[in-house]
């Protein structure tokens, strides 16, 4: 880790900060989106000591929130000895800029994406999951570096060049600090890159290997905190890692599932999604979301006794939808159960999009036998015997077919080659140009 990730926000004390825009449709109330943003701040080790929010007609374009409220934040924000103010937006450089200018050198400001950032930088323990938080705290920073933070990071010993990545800070002729500062972390970032690149290469191999066995992979989705890991253990009666916190889960972990038949399949366990993930921060997690737009099966995991269950879901759907995850199947697995007892379920915005939705409690095991068993139902269903015709100089798609399929004949023909083969959802898109039946 750099010099520039050595802010550390355990045991700060917080004030949090909300605001309900005119013209925007959240998805979430105020007050839930507020209640959210504690509990992440809880997450990151932070003891909240107030909040305040404010109805706006549009964001100012300095302040974010209007300037006489700014004042009444920074009365309470020294009332209550809080030394990191939080924004439950988005903040632009210059908002950050003109709001740490009001708030003094004492009083840090953040906005709902840096406090997250921090909170998977703390959570990531994989070497990819570690690089891909760092490239992304940088990508994030690097357009609102001031001189404040500079300096702190400065303070904390040197600048990014001690990662042994970069050069000497050293100013070039007539460069201020800051640009300096702008320098080095350009040179991290081109660093970082190259380094992921090797790592996700590496990962790569690997998944070719497992798709050779021909194991169809199935990914679990959902909102933080709504089951995945436990689910990921019911179904597999192995030791993964549960913590009743927001974002627990950072880098892939992938079981094997027997499902009834002795049919075998892969399992894996992803980034948890909260609404208000900026896309450039989703995009960071490649790693995880390479597995989810390979898969071949996808389990929505949701907390059904949570209040804003619909809007958990709606936020995951979106989130699947921008990261262009191709159409396979989704199971919709209603968990807590024990929570929730035998009141009727939620409404569902689309319930077509679904292909089963099983109830189960990932705690006490409860309908875990009718997961599997919808799970298996479900992949052969959706397995399509179809007659493709490849080019001839398409033998890097024959190869695939080997590895990823099942092929039943293969001949050679005039045009190319000539196969029968059982496709796994997760191709049928791919193949979809060749297919003569
Ligand atoms: P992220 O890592 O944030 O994405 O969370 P996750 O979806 O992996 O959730 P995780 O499995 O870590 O569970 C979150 C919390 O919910 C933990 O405290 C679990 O013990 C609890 N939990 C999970 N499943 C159930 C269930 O069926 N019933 C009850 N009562 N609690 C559950």
């Amino acid at each position: 880790m750099s010099d520039y990730q050595v802010v550390n926000f355990e045991h700060e004390k917080a004030f949090l900060v909300g605001a309900d825009v005119r013209s925007s449709r959240p998805l979430l109330k105020l007050e839930d989106s507020l209640r959210e943003l504690a509990l992440l701040a809880d997450t990151a080790g932070m003891e909240v000591v107030g909040q305040a929010s404010q109805h706006l007609q549009r964001i100012d374009p300095n302040t974010f929130i209007g300037p006489g409220k700014v004042e009444e934040i920074h009365e309470a924000v020294e009332a209550t000895g809080a030394q990191v103010v939080i924004f439950d937006d988005e903040l632009s450089p210059r908002h950050l800029r003109e709001l740490e200018k009001t708030f003094g050198d004492e009083v840090r400001v953040l906005d709902r994406s840096a406090l997250i950032l921090d909170i998977f930088a703390q959570h990531a323990h994989t070497r990819e999951g570690a690089l891909q938080v760092e490239l992304a705290q940088y990508e994030y920073r690097l357009p609102r570096l001031t001189r404040q933070w500079t300096h702190l990071a400065r303070q904390a010993g040197g600048g990014a060049a001690r990662g042994g990545t970069g050069g000497v800070g050293l100013r070039g002729p007539g460069e201020t600090q800051l640009e300096v500062d702008r320098r080095d972390i350009r040179r991290r970032i081109a660093k970082l890159k190259e380094e992921l690149e090797r790592v996700r290469q590496h990962r790569s191999q690997y998944r070719q290997q497992r798709s050779r066995a021909g194991v169809p992979v199935v990914s679990l989705v959902g909102y933080t905190n709504a089951g995945k890991s436990t689910l990921l253990k019911a179904l597999t009666n192995s030791d993964v890692y549960i913590a009743d916190q927001l974002f627990a889960t950072l880098d892939p972990l992938s079981r094997r599932v027997d499902l009834p038949s002795g049919r075998n399949v892969v399992v894996t366990d992803t980034v948890g999604f909260i609404q208000k993930l900026p896309t450039t921060l989703i995009a960071a997690f490649r790693a995880t979301l390479e597995e989810v737009a390979e898969s071949d099966m996808l389990l929505h995991v949701v907390d059904t006794s949570h209040p804003n269950v619909i809007q958990q879901i709606e936020t995951v759907e979106d989130t699947l939808a921008e990261i262009e995850v191709p159409p396979v199947p989704r199971i919709l697995v209603w968990n807590k159960l024990d929570r929730w007892g035998n009141q009727p379920l939620p409404q569902l915005p689309d319930p077509q999009g679904y292909a089963a939705a099983v109830v189960v409690s990932a705690q006490t095991g409860e309908g875990i036998p009718d997961l599997l068993r919808a799970m298996e139902h479900i992949l052969a269903s959706y397995e399509k015997r179809v007659r493709l015709l490849l080019p001839y100089q398409r033998g890097d798609l024959v190869s695939l077919l080997y590895e990823a399929a099942t092929v039943e004949s293969q001949e050679h023909v005039e045009a190319g080659v000539m196969l029968t083969v059982k496709l796994p959802p997760s191709l049928l898109e791919r193949f979809k140009a060749y297919r003569v039946l």
